[in-house]
């Protein structure tokens, strides 16, 4: 009696799942639950999976088998699996793993509470309706960990997609495309900013799109406005963004804004005209050239951030050559690359002349090479200049570090000692050093102190 009952989550995919996986904490965290140190300890393992290529599917698939094969005969560990794999197949994987205790489909969150009683009684369900896209948007709501342990929050303002890109089975795994009520977002980053958070990131498959469905009057530029009005938050960025719904009256506000973060996530997906005509995408090379200019004419320092897929079907060398050419005419700052996978439920599945695995690697070889010179040749022009960076914590891989980002999204570490106290700071520094996924900084104010230090210490003696 008494010990807390205990759960673990593995998550997997973007940040979507990352705030449903929060939000799942949070349950539980109503409930008593505390969380589990490993999956020996757990009573409950839920594994939020992704399943928009086919390796992270895979993943998610085996380690639901590996972990329902070691479970023993008696009730615990509990094992349920969310998120766009759940959603997927539902049912199916009741039959497929019969370890598995339940499936909680990407719209079903909310029911975790539901679905634990169920599973503490033995029964084994899966929960993949899809609600009504008004009911569905006010379950948005979040009941998150808390407190929030970061100075950097995600917030939901849009779910689902109506895009149906050739290649994609998010549309089938998220729904259809649903905005939340600005009157809920705003009263979620109030109180996100009494929690001490300093920047929200604004997530949606298609933020651009918000409120264009659901008529709550307010279209997306004006809730960024609404956003950077709440008292507390400092930064605000967003993601992700269709370049076909990319409009002036956005870039204009991101501009405008000093809390809007000159950062802009713009996948790209192909170089060439009839390979974005294929995968459906709505714009075209020339087009897309254009709204880059345009953001940086609006802001000269905006960091751009793309995805891209190599091999989709029908994809010739001549037009793998185009993304090639266009990642160097736009030189990104980051750059996601991808290859193409066949997913169900999608049109390209059925395309003929799919590109053979050999080509699709060597393609991906390429583009990576390449993407990979840009963006290290990019970092190295920072050094000398001094950025504003949010400090967030102690950095993943070096715990001598600190890691903070820039306004324009590039991630910067600077040494630890003394700097501890900023955390959750804005704080200016010198770039010193540019990697190929970051840069190393030195806090101005620190280099400062420590001089006085040392005059201080020589007087002494
Ligand atoms: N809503 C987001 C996309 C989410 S999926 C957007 O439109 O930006 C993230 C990325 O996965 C996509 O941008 C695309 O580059 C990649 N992707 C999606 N389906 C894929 C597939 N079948 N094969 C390879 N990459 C894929
Ligand atoms: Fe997928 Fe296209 Fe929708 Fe993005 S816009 S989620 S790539 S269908
Ligand atoms: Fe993956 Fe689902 Fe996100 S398929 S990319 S976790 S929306």
């Amino acid at each position: 009696m008494g010990r807390k009952k205990k759960y673990l989550i593995i998550t997997f995919g973007c940040q979507m799942n990352v705030l449903d996986s929060e939000r799942m904490e949070g349950f539980l965290r109503e409930l008593g639950w505390e969380e589990a140190s490993d999956i020996q300890q757990a009573h409950l393992i839920l594994i939020n999976t992704c399943t928009v290529r086919e390796k992270p599917e895979r993943k998610a698939l085996s380690l639901l088998g590996r972990l329902c094969k070691k479970k023993s005969s008696s009730l615990y560990p509990i094992v349920g699996i969310c998120g766009c794999v759940a959603q997927q197949y539902g049912e199916e994987l009741l039959v497929r793993f019969s370890g598995l205790n339940f499936v909680l489909g990407t719209n079903q969150v909310y029911r975790l509470k539901e679905a634990l009683e169920k599973a503490e009684k033995g029964e084994r369900f899966a929960f993949t309706d899809w609600l009504e896209a008004k009911k569905s948007s006010c379950l948005f709501t979040t009941s998150r960990y808390r407190p929030v342990k970061g100075v950097s929050a995600f917030v939901t303002i849009m779910e689902g997609c109506d895009n149906f890109c050739a290649y994609c089975i998010v549309p089938y795994v998220r729904g259809r495309e649903r905005s939340r009520d600005p009157k809920d977002i705003i009263s979620e980053i109030e109180w996100l900013a009494e929690q001490g958070v300093k920047e929200v990131v604004l997530l949606g498959q298609n933020v651009n799109s918000y409120g264009l469905k659901n008529g709550f009057g307010v279209d997306f530029p004006e809730l960024l406005k609404m956003v950077c009005g709440v008292e507390g938050i400092k930064r605000v960025r967003f993601t992700t963004n269709h370049p076909k719904d990319l409009s002036d009256k956005l870039i204009e506000v991101m501009a405008e804004e000093e809390k809007i973060c000159e950062q802009i996530h713009l996948p790209l997906q192909a170089g060439s005209n009839k390979i974005l005509k294929l995968m459906g995408r709505g714009y075209t090379r020339e087009k897309y050239l254009e709204l880059v200019e345009k953001l940086r004419k609006a802001m000269p320092e905006v960091g751009i951030s793309t995805d891209l897929i190599v091999g989709f079907p029908g994809e010739s060398e001549e037009d793998f050559k185009q993304t090639l050419e266009m990642v160097k005419l736009v030189e990104f700052d980051e750059a996601f690359t991808f290859k193409y996978t066949p997913r169900p439920f999608t049109r390209a599945r059925t395309y003929p002349e799919q590109v053979p695995e050999e080509i699709k690697r060597e393609r991906l070889y390429q583009l990576e090479e390449l993407v990979e010179r840009i963006t290290e040749e990019k970092n190295q022009k920072q050094v000398g200049k001094s950025k504003e960076i949010l400090l967030e914590g102690e950095s993943k891989k070096d715990p001598e570090r600190l890691t903070g980002r820039s306004r324009e999204g590039r991630l910067v570490h600077i040494p630890k000692q003394g700097a501890e106290k900023l955390i959750g700071e804005i704080i200016e520094v010198k770039i010193i050093e540019g990697l190929k996924h970051s840069l190393i900084g030195e806090l101005l104010e620190t280099k400062t102190e420590n001089i006085w230090q040392g005059e201080e210490q020589c007087l002494l003696r």
